[in-house]
């Protein structure tokens, strides 16, 4: 019970890393709030979680939206009385697969950035801003990428990982005064959540998978539980002296 009376927000508790998060949070003692643009998706995640016997709601939040995520904040407060753990997850991939950086138009790369850098500023700031005022500690923890580390390919997606991995190590720098922690995870390809553009026919779904895996020294595929163990770690107060790491999640590839 690593999260025993912690409140946590996920953003992107949806689907894939967000969904397997808040399930394994919520084992683990803690009141998790899916945090989700999708509502179908986010409720269907509370569903799962409460079918667990956790606790958790759901709310709306564009994680672009100053307004959503200061919403959530003021939500979580309302339903659980403070936050503990702020989760920003939420994220989205490269538009079309394979594209060039040349072929990236000012569109994408506007919402790139929106959501994949922007939105975990703000989920940051007003995290940072919730836990001075409450006076506690408070975890942070993101979801960044291989990509931000190395050249992966989706040359504007690695380019907001990289940013949210410098966020993370210059936040945790600044708020560690505060007893307030910042890392991140850092996931390599993972073909079972709705991230990647994979083929929905068994076969060449097979194929695909088996071809993702052996991207990676380890050979097999990351999975969203394997990320959100990670995540579960930076999150529980195990990881009180731990604070701006970036850890990959990623088979060794990043050891290569
Ligand atoms: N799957 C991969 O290959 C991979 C690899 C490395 C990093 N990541 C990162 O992991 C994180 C989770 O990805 P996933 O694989 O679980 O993807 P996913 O597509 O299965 O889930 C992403 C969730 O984010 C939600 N979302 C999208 N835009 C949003 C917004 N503006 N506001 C709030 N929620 C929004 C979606 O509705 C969805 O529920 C992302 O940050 C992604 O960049 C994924």
């Amino acid at each position: 019970m690593q999260l025993e009376g912690k409140t946590i927000i996920i953003t992107g508790a949806g689907s894939g890393v967000g969904r397997a998060s808040a399930i394994l949070f919520a084992e683990e003692g803690g009141n998790v709030v899916c945090a989700d643009v999708n509502d179908e998706w986010a409720k269907e995640t509370v569903r799962l979680v409460e079918q667990n016997g956790g606790n958790s709601i759901a709310v709306h939040c564009d994680v672009t939206s100053e307004a959503d995520v200061t919403a959530a904040i003021d939500a979580t407060v309302a339903e659980y009385g403070r936050l503990d753990v702020m989760y920003n997850n939420a994220g989205v991939a490269t538009p079309r697969p394979g594209l060039r950086f040349e072929d990236h138009t000012v569109e994408d790369f506007d919402r790139l950035m929106s959501i994949n850098l922007k939105g975990v500023f703000l989920g940051t700031k007003y995290a940072v801003l919730q836990f001075k005022k409450q006076s506690t500690p408070g975890s942070i923890v993101n979801t960044a990428s291989v990509a931000g580390i190395v050249g992966w390919g989706g040359t504007v997606y690695g380019a907001t990982k990289g940013g949210v991995i410098q966020l993370t190590r210059a936040v945790a720098v600044e708020a560690a005064p505060f007893d307030i922690r910042v890392n991140a995870v850092c996931p390599a390809g993972m073909p079972t959540t709705n991230f990647m553009d994979i083929p929905t026919d068994t076969a060449t779904q097979a194929v695909a998978f088996e071809k993702v895996a052996q991207q990676h020294p380890l050979g097999r595929n990351i999975t969203p539980e394997d990320v959100a163990a990670a995540a579960l770690f930076f999150a529980s107060d195990t990881a009180r002296n731990v604070t701006g790491v970036v850890l990959p999640v990623d088979g060794g590839y990043v050891a290569r």
